[in-house]
């Protein structure tokens, strides 16, 4: 594999760029970059792409969406900057057909393919020159491409027309668009997608609000960004505004759902800039895609794209949207240089949303949202510590050989945002507030590695303040270090009374639970807590009195599957299965399929359910699930 060289601080610092490229040309070149900066080399595992000698600035994608065939085609045009004068563009590809290549004035040049990887795909070589300005890569997806799901009608909402999305992160991006597909880089891009006549294409950009009669559509974008944020969607849409700059896309019959669940996206806007510095995106809209939407969301540039299972009907899930809008800073404006890195991302995401949450919902509020993580991040860590690669329980990857999804555990998510909270508590908040905003406002656009943010933490904050802390146990060491501060939820405490009668209830009149004032978190936490000991009796007695199984709060029903699993509750069966149908999102799909599995019988059950669920499963959801029921196609 051609390993490929991010310059220390960004691909788009400039200086360090001429520098190299001015040493020498070529082969040489390369080594030249790993000696001749003084600033950390970063090597990005996950591309096979050249960005260290040539890189893109802008791509325009010309593509026709074809539903009968289950097909993207089209053209990717790349302007390309190529200041080392090297005579090759690597590109990153991945079940992609490639019919020809151009450059500038259409002269077809010649391209290589390298070595087949089933996680990585392939490198496609091009053929270039020295004063080449532009790429032209004509090609087409194949119809199992790994970032697209393609819907037929009748797993959609409205059962009348197909559907199609594309899921980018982590490296996903080479299998709908031949590009450099590393974090390192970042480009702008434009579009222009032709569907159906009676759909709408959306994507991480200016978007339509109403569909043209000729199913026409042009994108542009005017902020540089990594192209794992290059994000299509086309369905049956529509638009509704929520405030000046928020609105949201959905299927007709769920747009009214929307909007009375996302009412308070403006002010989550305003709360994060009041926080962190202005918004840089322009507008900041959401598409609700189908169930079948293998994540809970994504931080498309100016379009999140979210799950319709955090459609709750009470606004008790919102904070997934907090989390994506403040991915507008901590990852889309300021990216982790690899996916080692990741934690950058989302760790400070996690912080921020539970910042955002804060603000707008008190802090006894936003605790609680925090203490159902910390739960999950204790109990992953154990499980992580105790499997093959227990140094993934550091916060700084390393990935090498292995899918970056398997980075995307609660340790960059959890234990990132907690050593934030132990470096807040440790520098006091107004210093620690100020050194956000001056990262994100320093580091605009740029690309970091977890080296480089030590360094910066070094020395705009702990040195500034005088404070000492653990940062590199923290970074570069297993497991939670002891200084983490504790968050705690009273109100918790208050329902795990309640859970540890459960064993030995007569009734659930007893328990005397106080239905309607209790959140989603309350009966997440409650359905956790229920004793080990518990018999498939008193199950019974809950859901005949809670409706659990069938009550349409995914959170819920999600750890109700788990725990009746696990303790032999027969009566969930019909509607887990429904479930199963409907539901591709993996957070909520992989304990359930994981407690199924642990019974030779219900693991046959599991596996007559996925038989027909699979095909509503993006490829990211189906392949963990063939994993856990040892299913091959
Ligand atoms: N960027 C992630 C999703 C992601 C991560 C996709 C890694 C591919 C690879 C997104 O922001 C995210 O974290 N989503 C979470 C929700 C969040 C509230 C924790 C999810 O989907 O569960
Ligand atoms: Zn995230």
């Amino acid at each position: 594999m051609t390993i490929k060289y991010i310059l220390g601080l960004s691909i788009l610092s400039m200086s360090a760029f001429v520098a190299c490229s001015e040493a020498t040309e070529g082969n040489e070149q390369r080594s030249a970059v790993e000696v001749t900066t003084d600033s950390i080399v970063t090597v990005d595992k996950h591309s096979y792409a050249n960005t260290d000698e040539i890189f893109t600035s802008h791509l325009h994608i010309d593509l026709n969406v074809d539903f009968d065939n289950r097909v993207l085609s089209g053209v990717a045009i790349h302007n390309v900057n190529n200041k080392a004068g090297v005579e090759e563009m690597i590109f990153d590809i991945h079940d992609l057909t490639i019919e020809k290549v151009e450059l500038d004035n259409g002269e077809e040049t010649t391209f290589e393919l390298g070595e087949y990887d089933e996680l990585l795909g392939q490198s496609l070589t091009v053929k270039i020159k020295a004063e080449t300005e532009k790429v032209f890569i004509y090609y087409a997806t194949q119809p199992n491409s790994k970032a697209l799901l393609w819907l037929n009608p009748q797993q959609t909402a409205g059962k009348e027309h197909p559907y199609v999305f594309t899921q980018g992160e982590a490296v996903l991006t080479r299998t709908w668009i031949p590009c450099q597909d590393t974090p390192g880089n970042r480009i702008t891009y434009s579009a222009d997608i032709t569907v159906p006549a009676d759909l709408m294409a959306v994507m991480s950009a200016d978007n339509p609000t109403e569909k043209n009669a000729e199913g026409k559509y042009h994108f542009e974008t005017e902020q540089p960004i990594p192209t794992y944020l290059v994000a299509l969607a086309a369905g049956d849409l529509e638009f509704a505004s929520l405030g000046d700059r928020t609105g949201v896309y959905a299927e007709p019959s769920m747009i009214d759902k929307c909007v009375y669940e996302f009412a308070e996206v403006e002010d989550m806007i305003t709360a994060a800039e009041e926080l962190y510095g202005p918004y840089k995106w322009g507008r900041y809209d959401m598409i609700v895609l189908p169930p079948s939407f293998p994540y809970g969301g994504m931080e498309n540039p100016r379009l999140t794209f979210a799950t319709p299972t955090i459609l709750a009907g009470d606004r008790s899930l919102v904070s997934l949207i907090a989390h994506e809008l403040a991915h507008s800073w901590s990852g889309n404006l300021v990216t982790n240089a690899t996916w080692d890195d990741f934690w950058l991302n989302e760790g400070f995401t996690v912080y921020f949303e539970s910042r955002i949450m804060e603000a707008l919902y008190g802090k006894e509020h936003s605790d609680m949202l925090f203490s159902i993580e910390y739960d999950e991040l204790m109990h992953e860590t154990t499980e992580i510590l105790e499997g093959d690669h227990p140094e993934d329980t550091q916060l700084k990857l390393d990935l090498e050989g292995r899918d970056p999804d398997e980075g995307m555990t609660s340790i960059a998510y959890v234990k990132g945002a907690l050593f934030l909270k132990t470096l807040e508590d440790a520098v006091g908040r107004e210093a620690f507030d100020t050194f956000i905003s001056t990262y994100f406002k320093d580091h605009e656009f740029e690309t970091l590695t977890t080296e480089i943010f030590v360094d910066y933490l070094n020395a705009n904050l702990l040195e500034t303040e005088g404070v000492t802390f653990n940062t590199e146990e923290w970074i570069y060491e297993d497991g939670i270090p002891d200084n983490a501060i504790e968050i705690k939820s009273d109100r918790f405490e208050k329902v795990e009374e309640k859970s540890v009668l459960v064993a030995d209830m007569e009734s659930v009149g007893s328990l005397a639970i106080p239905e309607d004032k209790w959140s989603t978190q309350e009966w997440m936490h409650f359905i956790r807590q229920i004793p080990e000991e518990t018999e498939a009796t008193q199950y019974q007695k809950l859901d005949d009195a809670f409706g659990f199984s069938s009550c349409g709060n995914a959170e819920i029903m999600s750890e109700w599957y788990v725990s009746s699993i696990e303790h032999g509750y027969e009566g969930i069966y019909v509607d887990l299965e429904g479930f199963l149908m409907n539901v591709g999102r993996r957070k909520f799909l992989r304990p359930i399929y994981t407690a199924l599995a642990d019974f030779p019988e219900k693991k046959e059950w599991a596996r007559v359910v996925y038989q027909e669920a699979r095909p509503n499963y993006h490829s990211i959801s189906y392949n963990t699930i063939d994993e856990i029921l040892d299913w091959q196609e």
